[in-house]
């Protein structure tokens, strides 16, 4: 399907007739991090069945809801409920969450995720802040007609994790108790997990973690100019890293069993957002 500006624009206004405010950051949550989004002050809550020209989320563990509020004192939007191929979207559909963001006015997106660690020295639990990512399958999120008003035709993604941002994640994990990284996400379309020879494969390939998500919403951040920070969850070690199967439930579990120390980290990329210069 071809979108044109004014179809997100249908899904921007019904969401500015309802909030009386610009938020100032975005924040997409992950598989099993959805705690997150219980620690915004004051939510407007709205379900992603009644914007107009949005997707409806079909996973377990994702919420399906856009949260604003307030975190640290600062305005925020938060998708509880993310979009992913594998539950059937086209990757053209899946501009659709970061085109919403962009149009309301945000000034920076954190999108978060839950990630299989391929680097053995990366234990789960672990963070790993994004500083890049391969994404060898052809599609793009952005094929098709370009929409000039959100970006060019022909981008470019050298820094698309905004390296200002990389830092003051560095700079918060100091005085946080988690074990923060920095590397190479790649995407694979999933639902699948991988295959052992696949992990040994793009760990050749410079891989650091493998996931589901996340890099749709990324390149279409770039494509609008919008500063990026990803944070991966160490969930598990990929598949064949450790002699038994992977399960969703391992990944539910380490989640949880970090949740609150990552809320806390990301609320205070939050609160000091302001040292960067966007
Ligand atoms: N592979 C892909 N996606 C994931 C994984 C994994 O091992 N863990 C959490 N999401």
């Amino acid at each position: 399907m071809e979108y044109s500006y004014a179809f997100f624009q249908r899904s921007a206004d019904y969401v500015k007739n309802i909030v009386p405010y610009v938020p100032e950051i975005a924040i997409v949550l992950g598989s099993a991090l959805g705690g997150f989004a219980d620690t915004i002050e004051d939510p407007i809550v709205i379900d992603y069945a009644d914007i107009p020209n949005f997707l409806l989320s079909t996973v377990e563990n994702h919420a399906g809801k856009l949260i604003f509020g307030t975190v640290a004192g600062k305005k925020v939007v938060c998708m509880s409920g993310r979009f992913h191929t594998y539950e059937g979207y086209d990757f053209e559909q899946l501009v659709i969450p970061v085109r919403l963001f962009k149009l309301l006015g945000v000034r920076a997106v954190i999108l978060t995720n839950a990630a299989g660690a391929v680097n053995t020295s990366y234990r789960p639990g672990d963070i790993m802040i994004v500083s890049d990512h391969i994404k060898l399958t052809g599609d793009s999120p952005l094929r098709g007609k370009n929409i000039d008003e959100f970006g060019p035709r022909f981008f470019d993604v050298t820094y698309m994790y905004t390296p200002a941002l990389r830092a003051l994640a560095h700079s918060c994990a100091k005085g946080s108790d988690l074990n923060v990284h920095e590397g190479v996400y790649y995407f694979f379309t999933g639902p699948q997990y991988e295959t052992p020879a696949e992990i040994r494969a793009v760990r050749l390939l410079g891989a650091d973690a493998v996931g589901m998500s996340t890099v749709t919403e990324a390149l279409t951040a770039a494509h609008c100019g919008l500063p990026l920070l990803c944070l991966s969850v160490m969930t598990n070690m990929a598949a064949g890293v450790l002699d038994r199967s992977l399960t969703s439930e391992e990944v539910v579990e380490t989640a949880k069993t970090i949740s609150t120390r990552f809320q806390n980290y990301v609320t205070e990329i939050i609160r000091r957002m302001d040292e960067v210069e966007l």
